[in-house]
Formats: structure tokens, C-alpha cells, sequence
């Protein structure tokens, strides 16, 4: 069962979440450090009671409420809470 959901985390990840690239950082304006700690609390802290949210089902628009909906549940900081907005913002794909 452990082994089920680590095989089905992995393929979440690296279908659902996007690694930083440079251009990425540069498009969004913030730093790839940033990023990759957003991108960290995505697919560690968004995992725990749903599979893997896909980044392009929501909008740039409904992003931030969700993020706000689901922080508290995830119980992340404002500084988690921050890098993963600018993460799920710079990773959706236009
Ligand atoms: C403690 C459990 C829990 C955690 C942790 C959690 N979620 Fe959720 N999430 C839910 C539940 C329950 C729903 C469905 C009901 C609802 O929308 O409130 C949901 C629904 C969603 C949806 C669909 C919302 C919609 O409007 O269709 C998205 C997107 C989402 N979560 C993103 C996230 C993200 C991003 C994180 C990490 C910060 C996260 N969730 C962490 C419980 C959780």
C-alpha cells in the first residue's frame, strides 16, 4: 500500500508539476529559489487528501482563492503559502 501510493505520488509529480526552469523564473518575475520551494509544498503538502490538483484546470484568477481555501488545511506558512502561489502561477501553461 505504502509502495501503491509513493509510485502513484511520483507519477503525479512528474506529470501534474512542472521542474523550474530559468525561463520560467524569468517570465514570473521571481526567483528560481522561490519557485522550487512552491513547487515543494505543491507536491509534498497538496497530496495529503486529494491526488495531485492539475495546475491548468483552474485560472490565474481562481488560483489565489483556492491557495487561501486550501492553506489552512495543508497548514502552510505565509511564506509556503506565498512561494506556492507564484509557483502554481509561473507553472501553469497560457
Ligand atoms: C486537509 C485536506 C486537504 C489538504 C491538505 C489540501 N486539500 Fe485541496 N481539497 C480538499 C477537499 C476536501 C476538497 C474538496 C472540497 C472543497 O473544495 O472544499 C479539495 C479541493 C481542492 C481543489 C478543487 C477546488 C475546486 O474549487 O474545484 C483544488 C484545486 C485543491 N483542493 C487544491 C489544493 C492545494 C493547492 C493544496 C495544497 C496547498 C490542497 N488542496 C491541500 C482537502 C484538502
Amino acid at each position: 500500500m505504502a509502495l501503491l501510493i509513493a509510485v502513484a505520488a511520483c507519477s503525479a509529480v512528474s506529470t501534474g508539476a512542472p521542474v523550474v526552469t530559468p525561463a520560467m523564473s524569468h517570465a514570473s518575475g521571481a526567483s528560481a529559489d522561490k519557485l522550487t520551494a512552491g513547487r515543494r509544498v505543491f507536491v509534498s503538502r497538496c497530496i495529503e487528501c486529494h491526488t495531485l490538483p492539475a495546475i491548468n484546470e483552474h485560472t490565474p484568477a481562481a488560483w489565489p482563492h483556492i491557495i487561501a481555501r486550501m492553506s489552512p488545511r495543508a497548514d502552510l506558512t505565509a511564506a509556503e503559502r506565498d512561494a506556492l502561489l507564484s509557483y502554481i502561477l509561473a507553472a501553469r501553461q497560457p
